[in-house]
């Protein structure tokens, strides 16, 4: 209650400060205009009037000259002011940008309860989705359930919407029409947290932040530690790709993973994704910078071994797959 409250409070004073740099910013821009116009009209005065004064003899050029040196240097200081707007502009965008964020709406609404029991089964149920108002479906009436066990397949071409389904798996977008339900409960009435947070998955682009490969692992963990970690890549037979890095698991990574592979990142995301016991563990393309020797062994532990209750894998390859039971094949909404 009292965060709503400083939240709102805070809320007012941004709304404030917006509306008094904006107006500041106007007054700034209307007085650099007209100092640029008062600058150039007095240049031109000087230029008349010196002129009829030289032709009259009444101003030598020396005069005029040395005169015009220290004109330039006042000139110079009020054009100085002018450009101080393209430093003003730029800081009301960012305010406003702030102001923005903090008027999102929460993700989850006052009615959401946390899910603290294990998820046991996804239920798609018409669900239909797209990305703006006006746009065009990306899934149209989509159904399909999932159970304790089941180990899926989604395929499809390109732009299909795969993703874009895991995205609203994950509560990062809201079904435009249809519903998901988890345990038979609906997606919309659940904290978006609680079910993420039993959630790991493995995507096309995966964030790797600075820091060693073990702290890269273990992010988002509080309870794992270093001898997890090894016991975990053990089990899995993974030593060879840690050990092949200069420091193994204490390996420092630069930002945005330079200096890592894209197959040896997506090892770490698979070891990060599966240190923690989720219930759902999903691949999205979670395998393809692998090459092929690494992606057959970790095709091997997700065939042999029950890591999690569900698991979905996106993939555009189906070799060494035989262990799915279920296929789901994405189209175009159009296409038949
Ligand atoms: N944030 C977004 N805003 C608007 N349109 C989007 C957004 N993300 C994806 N799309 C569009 O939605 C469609 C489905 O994209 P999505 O990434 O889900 O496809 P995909 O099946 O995962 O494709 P791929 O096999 O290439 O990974 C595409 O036409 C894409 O351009
Ligand atoms: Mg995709």
């Amino acid at each position: 209650m009292e965060k709503r409250f400083s939240l709102k409070k805070f809320k007012n004073k941004l709304n404030e400060m917006v509306k008094s740099s904006i107006k500041q910013s106007k007054q700034i821009l209307f007085f650099m205009e007209n100092i640029l116009l008062v600058n150039n009209l007095a240049a031109i005065l000087i230029l008349l009037f010196s002129g009829i004064f030289i032709l009259n003899n009444q101003l030598t050029i020396g005069i005029y000259t040395a005169f015009i040196a220290y004109m330039n240097k006042i000139f110079a200081t009020t054009s100085s002011f002018a450009s101080l707007g393209m430093t003003v502009k730029p800081v009301c965008v960012s305010i406003e940008r702030t102001q923005e964020f903090l008027e999102m709406n929460d993700e989850n609404t006052e009615k959401c309860e946390i899910i603290s029991e294990n998820i046991d089964s996804i239920s798609i149920e018409n669900l239909r989705f797209k990305y703006e108002e006006n746009g065009e479906n990306i899934i149209d009436k989509l159904n399909f359930k999932m159970n304790k066990g089941d180990k899926v397949l989604i395929k499809g071409e390109n732009g299909t919407g795969k993703s874009t389904l895991i995205k609203n798996l994950l509560g990062l977008y809201s079904p435009t029409e249809g519903e998901i339900y988890i345990n038979d409960k609906k997606y919309s009435l659940i904290d978006k947290r609680s079910i993420r947070s039993k959630i790991g998955v493995v995507s096309q682009n995966v964030f790797l932040f600075r820091g060693s490969i073990l702290d890269n692992i273990l992010y988002g963990q509080t309870n794992k530690s270093k001898e997890d970690v090894v016991s975990l890549i053990k089990k899995y037979n993974l030593e060879k790709y840690i050990q092949g890095f200069e420091n193994g698991l204490e390996t420092e990574i630069n930002q945005n993973g330079i200096g890592i592979s894209g197959g040896q990142t997506q090892i770490i995301a698979f070891l990060r994704a599966t240190i923690a016991k989720k219930d759902v563990i999903i691949l999205d393309e979670g395998t393809s910078n692998m090459d092929a020797e690494t992606r057959k062994i970790i095709l091997k532990i997700l065939g042999e071994r029950d890591i999690c209750n569900i698991l979905m894998i996106i993939s555009h390859q189906e070799d060494g797959m035989e262990f799915v039971n279920k296929t789901l094949c994405l189209k175009k909404p159009n296409d038949n």
